[in-house]
């Protein structure tokens, strides 16, 4: 049993037209996942991708083009997918662009997060649900 886990996880996959050798991903840990903390994964089994901390898409494009914690990625780093929050579409679609010309592989629409904390700061889903919706469809329109 313990071996088919392990043989499914070690089993390449395909997302989009990016070849992942497997399927170890490190999930998106905010506060923590910022480049220091991804980068310890690569001592281990290297990942299949590491993922930022949630960043919000508004404050993301208010801080321009300097990077910061949330954006910035060290060269050692291999695959890695932004996460991106937000309940308006624009600055989605804004920050998805903005993340993939600083060379994103992939990106990662935060549906919403059940903490009250979260849902203060990061309205996505639950709080508003049309706009998310609608956001989505942007979002997949300007990125096929
Ligand atoms: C401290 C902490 C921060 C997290 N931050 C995020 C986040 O920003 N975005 C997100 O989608 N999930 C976040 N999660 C959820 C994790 O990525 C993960 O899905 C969850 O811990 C379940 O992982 P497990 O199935 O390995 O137990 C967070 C979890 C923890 C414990």
């Amino acid at each position: 049993m313990q071996l088919d886990i392990r043989t499914r996880l070690n089993a390449p996959f395909l997302l989009g037209t990016l070849l992942l050798p497997n399927r170890l991903i490190q999930g998106p840990l905010a506060g923590y996942s910022c480049a220091p903390l991804r980068q310890l994964f690569y001592q281990f089994i290297p990942p299949a991708y590491c993922v930022s901390e949630m960043i919000s898409a508004q404050d993301l494009l208010q801080r321009g083009t300097t990077p910061t914690r949330y954006s910035y990625r060290a060269p050692e780093e291999k695959h890695l997918c932004y996460q991106i929050s937000g309940a308006t579409p624009g600055h989605l679609v804004d920050a998805a662009s903005y993340l993939q010309a600083i060379g994103a592989d992939l990106i990662d629409l935060n549906c919403g997060c059940p903490k009250p904390k979260i849902r203060k700061t990061h309205p996505t889903g639950p709080l508003r649900p049309q706009h998310t919706v609608n956001g989505q469809n942007t979002f997949a329109r300007r990125h096929q």
